[in-house]
């Protein structure tokens, strides 16, 4: 039986060439797979992987299992996954479910299907890593744990698509396999999150005592959220919306929502494609930041019928409301490049008239007769529309990922569960190992220069707190 779901596995040579072009551009990862692949530090790792299921995704799934850990995988979002990449993956006998497009009911069910390793013991298997972006995969089992440990009315009300077709799924695994969540949430040793949403999902779940292993908080190693967040948003952003819409940026008026790393690299991305860029923040420093950047910085309500171009970056919710996408002028562009569509108000536009232009590009008729373009149904579009960020950045992201993973699997047990982040000499590492293929030469400190600024002659070069 074929233990993998996706579009169509004739897809795989194709994904194969684009996997060996990634490589050459992943000198990090690559450089792991060198460092590691006699010592194998993450044999007997049973990792579930849920993140977006791209070329450069699919060389981190063969970069762990060239150091020995067995992987099951699924996207993060139903409409991050390349087709060929998946197929790629899947040939090489690596379980995978993910389908571009794919219903929010096979989302779920995706996810279980990470979990089920078989070999451990039981009937059900179960994974002992969890390797996420966004917590979906971390939500699944723990909320899955404690409806099962009696919490049942935590699913009893669904307020969302998403949350009926998550309750739907515990529901059937529940009904399928008792007592596995509660063995499944027992096995794992730790997880390793990708993304700033599912960072703030895994510090709220410890707040409220709710975390029951480590977690290492990989977005906030300095070589991932200053880089992927920020430089990989600066390519990708513009790519998304041009490969949807096609329309002349240069001149446009483009609004920004957000101003963290992410709202950077956007802003950045839309400047540099000739378009005048405006901010909205919420947050006085990061207001300032824009400002001083030379953005202006607006209200949203000021602009709405103004700017040609919304993109929400906050990772908050109800950032973009009916009410301002009714104020918008005509083929107005919306879309949202932070981790989940919330941030826009799709649901309100439901009972509005639809077209669907392409795939992952929708006009949508407003009252007033005005039609705005929604990218992604608002979910995050340079995934959606385009094939997300170069290999290049996603490497420094995925070297902190598989660093993360062999420190959980061969200390998880020192760790108090808890979310910690990679120690700052392993954030210089990443960066080191991405030097010279872009040809960077670093200065060495002397001796005395190092005992002046009071560092060590090589590393680490700044305390905690230095901000970058
Ligand atoms: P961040 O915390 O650095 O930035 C978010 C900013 O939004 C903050 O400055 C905050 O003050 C501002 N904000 C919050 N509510 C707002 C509101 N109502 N109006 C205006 N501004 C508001 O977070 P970061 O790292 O920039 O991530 C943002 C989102 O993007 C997260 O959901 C993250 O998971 C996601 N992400 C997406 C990527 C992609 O490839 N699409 C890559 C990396 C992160």
């Amino acid at each position: 039986m074929t233990d993998y779901i996706i579009r169509d596995i004739n897809l795989a040579a194709y994904g194969r060439k684009e996997l060996d072009i990634a490589e050459t551009e992943m000198p990090g990862l690559m450089a792991l797979r060198e460092e590691y692949c006699d010592s194998k530090p993450l044999s007997g790792a049973r990792i579930a992987g849920s993140l977006h299921m791209t070329v450069q995704t699919a060389v981190l799934i063969e970069t762990l299992t060239a150091l020995g850990a067995q992987v099951r995988w699924a996207s993060c979002n139903i409409y991050s996954t390349q087709d060929h990449a998946a197929a790629a993956i899947a040939e090489t006998g690596v379980p995978v479910f993910a389908v571009k497009g794919e219903t929010l009911e096979e989302y779920w069910s995706y996810t279980d299907r990470i979990f089920r390793f078989a070999g451990d013991g039981e009937a059900d298997g179960t994974a002992n890593m969890i390797l996420d972006d966004g917590g979906d995969a971390t939500l699944y089992v723990l909320l899955g744990a404690r409806v099962e440990n009696g919490e049942k009315d935590l699913i009893a009300t669904p307020q969302s698509e998403e949350e009926e077709a998550l309750f739907a799924q515990i529901r059937k695994r529940l009904a399928q396999s008792p007592g596995w969540f509660t063995r499944q949430r027992d096995a794992i040793r730790g997880v390793s999150e990708e993304t700033t949403t599912g960072v703030h999902r895994l510090y709220d779940l410890h707040k409220k005592g709710l975390l029951p292993f480590p977690a290492i908080n990989v977005n906030d190693s300095v070589t991932k959220s200053k880089f992927d967040n920020k430089y990989g948003c600066k390519e990708s952003l513009v790519d998304g919306i041009r490969r949807a819409t096609d329309v002349m940026m240069a001149g446009k008026v483009a609004v920004v929502c957000g101003y963290g790393d992410v709202g950077k690299g956007s802003a950045a991305s839309l400047r540099g494609a000739g378009a005048r860029v405006k901010v909205t923040e919420v947050d006085p420093i990061c207001a300032l930041q824009a400002a001083m950047d030379g953005f202006e910085v607006v209200t949203l309500e000021d602009v709405a019928d103004s700017a040609d171009i919304f993109i929400t970056t906050t990772g908050n919710k109800d950032v973009i409301r009916l009410e301002h996408m009714r104020a918008m002028k005509d083929m107005a562009i919306v879309g949202n490049i932070g981790h989940f569509d919330n941030e826009i108000q799709v649901a309100a536009l439901r009972n509005h008239k639809w077209t669907n232009i392409k795939d992952q590009v929708d006009m949508i008729q407003m009252p007033s007769g005005n039609r705005i373009i929604l990218l992604s149904q608002g979910r995050l579009l340079n995934l959606g529309n385009a094939t997300g960020h170069p290999s290049f950045v996603m490497s420094a992201s995925f070297t902190n990922q598989v660093l993360a993973q062999i420190e959980l699997w061969a200390n998880g047990d020192d760790y108090k569960p808890g979310v910690y982040i990679l120690p700052k000499a392993l954030d210089e590492k990443v960066a080191r190992l991405h030097l010279d293929k872009i040809g960077v030469k670093l200065t060495q400190l002397s001796r005395e220069q190092a005992d002046y600024i009071g560092v060590a002659q090589d590393g680490p070069f700044k305390s905690d707190h230095y901000r970058y």
